[in-house]
């Protein structure tokens, strides 16, 4: 079993893949920091905890990062994810409160506590992260891996962005992060739009059918969030899940090691995360391919278990 600590901005994906990691034995969730991204941080930090309690894991902390990116304003997504960021789906405001520490200290701090042992797992903007590397420089090392969800990287047919023409959103939202943590030294799995936008890892209408025969707290859940992404965009896109899903069988996905560049700034290429084919940027290992249909069925298999 893999410990992880998980920097998150939930949003609808982000909820998936915690509920598909909460229903997982290959994972443990040592604790979960929230930075503003799809939602404000204030949302984002209500809605891990209503997550988490719905499932019955209110035990598991959750400290609040950053309210806003490092050099840009935050322009969050409620318009994809929703008035709530969890597509209106009705659970009730968190009972439990959050974690006494800012998110970078609670990360650094977990994983500090055992060193070589914990894989972070990042949803979100990286402006959290960004901090915590600045903050504690021994961190990336201390890492036992970091996967994150972000970048488009022109790998595939879907490699092109969500937010711009050409940039995916949490590397968009905050790109100064992004390259701080890009050439941090830590060992990094970037899951990005090459993969997530591939259709065959998407679920449908059908799928939500099945979802909704099981009346577990999570199947529950998961039917009502799947149903808004239906609903108004088509599909339900499974970027966070599909990160995590790394850590449940590395076989779903490929990955090729790049060095990768982030552009800064404010520019039409501002987030755009552009392989080069030499340089000193270090290399990471970005995802080129899924095996969509294997990944969907280890999600409803976990989702639809009792
Ligand atoms: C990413 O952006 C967010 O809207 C999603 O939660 C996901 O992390 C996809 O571009
Ligand atoms: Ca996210």
């Amino acid at each position: 079993m893999r410990k992880v600590v998980w920097d998150m901005d939930p949003g609808i994906d982000d909820a998936l893949a915690l509920i598909l990691a909460l229903k997982s034995p290959e994972v443990q969730v040592l604790g979960i920091a929230t930075v503003a991204g799809n939602a404000p941080v204030e949302i984002t930090s209500a809605n891990a905890r209503r997550v988490l309690e719905c499932l019955n894991a209110g035990s598991i902390p959750v400290a609040m990062g950053a309210a806003n990116p490092l050099n840009h304003p935050l322009e969050d997504a409620l318009s994809y994810h929703g008035p709530d960021g969890l597509g209106n789906c009705g659970l009730p405001s968190p009972l439990t409160t959050l974690y006494p520490a800012k998110a970078w200290d609670f990360l650094a701090r977990s994983v500090s506590d055992a060193p070589g042992e914990v894989t972070l797992v990042a949803t979100g903007p990286l402006t959290n992260v960004a901090y915590a590397f600045e903050l504690h420089p021994e961190l990336p090392e201390f890492l036992a891996g970091l996967v994150l969800m972000g970048g488009a990287y022109s790998l595939t047919p879907y490699g092109k962005g969500n937010q711009t023409p050409f940039a995916e959103f949490n590397i968009w939202q905050d790109p100064e992060a992004a390259h701080i943590v890009f050439d941090s030294g830590a060992d990094i799995f970037a899951v990005g739009l090459d993969v997530s936008m591939d259709p065959a890892a998407c679920l449908n209408s059908q799928h939500l059918e099945q979802i909704k025969t099981r009346r577990t707290p999570a199947a529950h859940l998961v039917a009502q969030l799947v149903e808004y992404e239906v609903k108004y965009h088509g599909c339900c896109r499974m970027h966070d899940p599909l990160a995590l899903a790394t850590l449940l069988d590395a076989s779903l996905l490929d990955f090729t090691s790049a060095r990768v560049e982030v552009a800064k700034g404010n520019d039409w290429d501002r987030g755009v995360t552009r392989t080069l084919s030499s340089g000193s940027a270090q290399l990471i290992h970005v995802a080129s391919a899924v095996d969509g249909s294997r990944f969907l069925k280890l999600f409803l298999s976990r989702i639809l278990e009792e």
